[in-house]
Formats: C-alpha cells, structure tokens, sequence
C-alpha cells in the first residue's frame, strides 16, 4: 500500500504533535516550541525539542528526527500501517485505499507469470496433438525419452502468426506483448512470436516459467538456430540461469554444478544422470551468473567446447571471474574435444566420458596460462614480453591480496620456466663445499668481495631488503635481469645505492670471465635464523629460486614507487584536496597489500612446499619466520 505525500501532509497538519508526544514525555514550553529531556537518549538536560508547527521533534543531542508517524514507530514500536491508522483516526481522516497504480504494478507481473505459465501448457498441449508430431519425431530422433520430455516441459509452437492469442485469450494482447510471447511493431497487428519451434521452457529459481527458447526443427536453416525471449519485467537473461532450480537441490548433494553452453547439453546431461547442470542464456557468463553458481557450490565447472569459439567463452568466464575470487572460490574449467558438446560427448562415447572429463577439471590458473601461452607464438623476445605482459595483467583485475601475489608468482615461475628453458650449459648446483667461502670467490678480487659485503650490509636494512640484496649475490647471473628495475631503485633509495653498484658491477666483472653461473657467497653474512627465503636457501631448486627472487625484487623495486607516490599526492593537497584524498586512499591501500605481500613473502614458500590448503599452512608457519623489519 502505498500512501500520497499530499495526504500525509494532510495527516501531518491535522495533528498536534506535541499532544501526541505528550502522552509519552513531560513536556515544557520553551517560546513557540516545546522542551524535554531527550527520550531517545540518557540525558540531564534537555536537548529534545517539538515543533508543533513544523509538524517535527529533534534532538540535538543524539539526532533523533521524526514526525508523529516517526513517532509512534521509533518511540512506541507501532508498525507503519498501524501508526498511520491511529492518527488518521484521530485526525479524523479516511485511510485512502492502496495507489491502485502501485498494486496494478505488483499484479501485472503476477499475471505475467499467468501468460508464461498459460503459454507453456498451451505448449505442452501442441506438442501432444497432431500438429506436435514433427517435433515429436525430431526429439525421438535426438534419443530424447518421454521422461525427459515431461521433466523438461517440452512444447510445441504451431507455424501461425495467430493461434497464440485465441488460446490464451484470457490474457489482453498487451499483456501478451509485455511478457515477451507475441511481437508488436508499429501500429501493424501484432503477431506470435514463436512459430514453427520446439519450446523449452526457462524457469526462475522457484521454478515458474518466465520465458522461452524456441529451437527450429530443421536442420539446415539459415537463421539463428534459437530464438529466445526478450528481456521482461519477469526475464533478465544475465541474472538467470537456464534449469538453475533442478540443478541447485542437485548440486548441494553433489558439491558439484556444471555449465555447459547449450540447452541442449543441460538435457543431455540430465538424462544422463547428471542433474546439476545449468547454462548461460547464449551470452557470456555474467558477474550474477558467477555469484548463482558460487551460491550453490565454491568451485563451480565450466565445460567448454574445445574450439577456438568455445576456448573464447571460457576465457571471457575466467577475466569475469578474476576480480570476483575470494579464498577457496574459484572455477574448474573443462576442455572437450574440439567440435564436440556434451550432448555428442554422450551420444558418442556415454556418460562415463563426460564424467571423466568432468572428474579432473583444469583449474582456473591452469587455463589462464594454457590459454595465454597457446594465444601466439613465441619465437621473439617481444613476444615473449608480450606473453609476460598479459599474464600480469590478468593478475592486476584480481581483487584479493593474497590470491594475487599468489596467481602472480605462480604465473611468473611458468612464464620463466617456459621463457627462460635452462640452458645447456650445467645449471648452478647448490655448493658442494659447505662453510662461508665457495671457490667462486676467486673469480671476485678480495677487495671486490669485500666492497660488495661492506655495501650489503652496510646502510640501514629492513630484513627483506637485506635478504634480496644477499639473493642476488648469491645468484649473480640473476643481476643482469633486474638491472633496469634495480637502478631505478637505486636512483629513489640513496641508502641502497651502494649495494646495487657493488652487485652489478661484480656481476659484471664475474660475468666477462665467463664463468658458469656463479655465486658470489663468499661468507655473506648468514641469512636471517629460520629463513624462508626459497633463494636463500641451498635446497631450492635453482629455477624456483630464480622466479622468487624476481618477485622479491618487483615487490622491492614497488615500495619506494608507491611511497614517492604517496607523497606526491600529499603534496597535491592544496592544489586538489578532493583528488589528493582519493589518491591518498588508493595508494594506501596498495602499500598495505603490498606490505601484506612482502610480509607473507618468506614463508609462503615453506608453507607452498605442502600439499595442503595455502592459506592455512601460511599461517601455521612460526611468525618470526616472517619478519621483515
Ligand atoms: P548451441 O548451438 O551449442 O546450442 O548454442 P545447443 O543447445 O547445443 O543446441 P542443439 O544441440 O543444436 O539443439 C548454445 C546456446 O546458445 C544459445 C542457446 O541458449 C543455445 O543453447 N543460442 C544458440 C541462441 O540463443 N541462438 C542461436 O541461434 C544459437
Ligand atoms: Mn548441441
């Protein structure tokens, strides 16, 4: 029910507010208004006032505000309909019945649902009669049972441009305009929407039908193999999900759902005796579809044709689900062979090859990679680059910290490992000599040796920058890749400088020997006690090291940006307070995750070494492990 600002002003302006509120509260008049202690709040003096002619009481004390139906809700619990009955009594006004504009609204789409639910019998009904037999003998064809048929709602639309209407000639033809089922252009008749079609009834999550998918019934037409309702005050095709309310009770018994593309894939599916399928309406999966399918179980599977086109659509599915994962949420994503749906899969080769399939989903990582690394060739550096690029920025959309940093060094070590291939060359094998000094100091002069110590530990260090400075002397060889990032580094940081110079130019200097990869470890100072840092650590495997230490120094190199960035924006206050603040906040916001990242730096590696969930072992790992001041 709804009420007209013009009578409730009506209402307003017939009460005495004071005399409402009298009953209740002490009141003292105060010159044209009245006084109390406030009623709402605990207080001793009176900060509560009533305005008889604004029809309002305020407290300056807590902020409560209110008419006299404010009133009787707030301060005496009456619900709305009640408090505004009471005063119309009073007033001596007549509760006007309901906006009929308003109730017209909330029955029109109940009646809506009256048309879709009268169209989908009326169909059911064709496909039974005589004028159903073609479609029969199509679906009969396609090895679709009776069952089926029955539990899928199965119909039939005659090729005429005007037997709906007589048959649901309860319903005005607006209302058949509106709710999607008869085409109206111009001022010209308006005719049927679906003829000639096998009609699949798309039902809500509570099971009505609120529109339609015709499918032709010959083979070899030219036009769109489908035609679907139009979105309607019942149908919006990016919040539904084609058979959602049979596959949800399914899928909580199974803690699986599927998505499949086609119609016709869910009924295949669910005839094979898998009923916890759903598909997108022809479109790509959207961010609501995502959140359905993440209601129903934490890693929903999409199943995608194994073509280009079926390829594209599970990669549109993956960067729409990106920004959206949360811990344990994420998509399994199944490949089939090109040019086959679920629906030929089980025709061809049963229901026990699409459970295979179904039984060891990619992960959403695994297709990520697979696809960007497949989508060109790679036979240059730029394109390489190029590859490294689209990685990074595919981890950018996403939106939690910890599976960010998380996709990023995972991605990061495929893309080096696949890059970078070991070269033929021996790799560098932990030191077989245990103590401080490895033969490779001699390639280093004493002096060099020394310098280089004196400048790693020399300067103030926080424990990650000293323990990706002692990385890179330990690998060398890894010096030369960074060293754009690291002189840029050392241009923001004075205090780093030094290290950075003695890195490079011992690199070099070791680098013009021609050495195998080298280390510098000629009695650094031992790292942090129960480090974690993989590259510091003789045990790792040298190209595991390698791709962590790249991200130690991207993570390295980030801080001062953001920091310089930080207080650049400061600085803009005066000029642009509004834009500084905002800019304030996002930058904030990144230094703190990227903190977070660093933070959890040294001993995600430990905690990644165990099969187990990530982010529980992560925090199982002893927190001194992890300082990093
Ligand atoms: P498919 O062609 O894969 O559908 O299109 P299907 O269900 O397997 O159809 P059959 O096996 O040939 O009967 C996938 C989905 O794309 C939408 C439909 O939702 C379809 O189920 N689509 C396809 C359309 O809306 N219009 C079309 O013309 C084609
Ligand atoms: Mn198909």
């Amino acid at each position: 029910m709804a009420l007209s600002p013009q009578w409730l002003d009506q209402l307003r302006s017939r009460i005495t507010l004071s005399a409402v509120i009298g009953r209740n509260v002490r009141l003292q008049k105060a010159g044209r208004e009245f006084k109390a202690c406030c009623p709402f709040h605990d207080e001793k003096s009176p900060s509560f006032t009533v305005n008889d002619a604004k029809g309002f009481y305020h407290c300056f004390g807590c902020g409560a505000h209110g008419d006299a139906i404010r009133w009787l809700t707030d301060h005496q619990g009456m619900g709305f309909m009640d408090a505004v009955k009471e005063l119309a009594a009073e007033a001596g006004l007549d509760v006007p019945a309901p906006d009929p504009r308003v109730a017209r609204q909330a029955e029109k789409r109940a009646s809506l649902h009256d048309v879709t639910a009268a169209a989908q019998e009326w169909f059911v009904g064709n496909l039974r009669s005589a004028d159903g037999a073609t479609a029969r003998s199509y679906l009969e064809r396609r090895g679709i049972t009776d069952a089926t048929i029955r539990e899928f709602g199965f119909g039939f639309a005659p090729d005429n441009r005007q037997a709906l209407k007589p048959a649901l000639s309860q319903f005005e033809e607006p209302m058949l305009v509106e709710s999607g089922m008869r085409i109206a252009v111009d001022d010209k008749e308006p005719y049927d929407r679906f003829r000639g079609r096998l009609m699949l009834p798309i039902q809500d999550a509570r099971g009505r039908v609120i529109a339609f998918g015709g499918r032709i019934l010959d083979a070899d037409g030219n036009g769109p193999k489908y035609l679907n309702s139009p979105d309607t005050p019942l149908f919006d095709k990016g919040r539904t999900l084609y058979n959602l309310h049979r596959a949800a009770p399914a899928a909580r018994k199974s803690g699986r759902i599927v998505v499949v593309e086609g119609y016709m894939d869910v009924v295949a599916l669910a005839q094979a005796g898998i009923a916890e399928a759903v598909a997108p309406l022809g479109t790509a999966l959207t961010e609501h579809q995502l959140d359905l399918l993440w209601r129903q179980v934490e890693r929903p599977i999409l199943c995608f044709d194994g073509d280009a086109a079926g390829q594209r659509a599970a990669m549109r599915a993956i960067e729409r689900a990106l920004p959206l994962l949360r811990p344990a949420h994420s998509l399994g994503i199944v490949q089939l062979p090109a040019g086959v749906d679920p629906d030929d899969l089980i025709r061809e080769q049963g229901a026990v090859a699409i459970e295979r399939l179904l039984s060891e989903p990619m992960s959403l990582l695994d297709a990520l990679w697979h696809f960007e690394r497949d989508a060109q060739p790679l036979a240059s550096p730029e394109a390489k680059a190029g590859l490294k690029a689209r990685l990074m920025d595919h981890t950018d959309t996403i939106e939690h910290p910890d599976i960010k940093a998380l996709y990023r060094r995972e991605l990061l070590e495929r893309f080096s490992a696949f890059a970078f291939p070991p070269r033929e060359r021996k790799p560098w094998q932990p030191s077989q000599r245990r103590g401080g000094t490895t033969a490779d100091i001699s390639a280093l002069s004493t002096d060099a040796a020394a310098r280089l110590r004196r400048a790693i530990e020399g300067g103030s260090r926080d424990g990650f920058t000293f323990a990706v400075l002692s990385g890179l002397a330990r690998l060398p060889d890894q010096v030369a890749r960074h060293e754009e990032a690291l002189i840029k580094l050392a241009r923001r940081d004075r205090n780093i400088a030094p290290a950075i110079d003695s890195l490079i130019e011992a690199s070099e200097s070791l680098d013009s020997r021609d050495s195998s990869p080298i280390s510098m470890e000629f009695g650094l100072p031992a790292p942090p006690e129960k480090s974690h840092f993989a590259f510091l650590d003789e045990g790792t495997d040298p190209g595991d090291a390698r791709e962590e230490l790249a991200e130690a120094v991207s993570l390295l190199v980030e801080r001062p940006a953001l920091e310089a960035a930080l207080v650049a924006a400061t600085k803009r206050f005066e000029r642009d307070p509004e834009g500084s603040i905002a800019e304030q906040g996002r930058l904030r916001e990144r230094l703190l995750a990227l903190n977070e990242r660093v933070k959890l730096f040294g001993r995600s590696r430990a905690a990644m070494a165990r099969p187990a969930n990530l982010t529980h072992t992560a925090d199982t790992v002893p927190a001194d492990a992890a300082e990093t001041e």
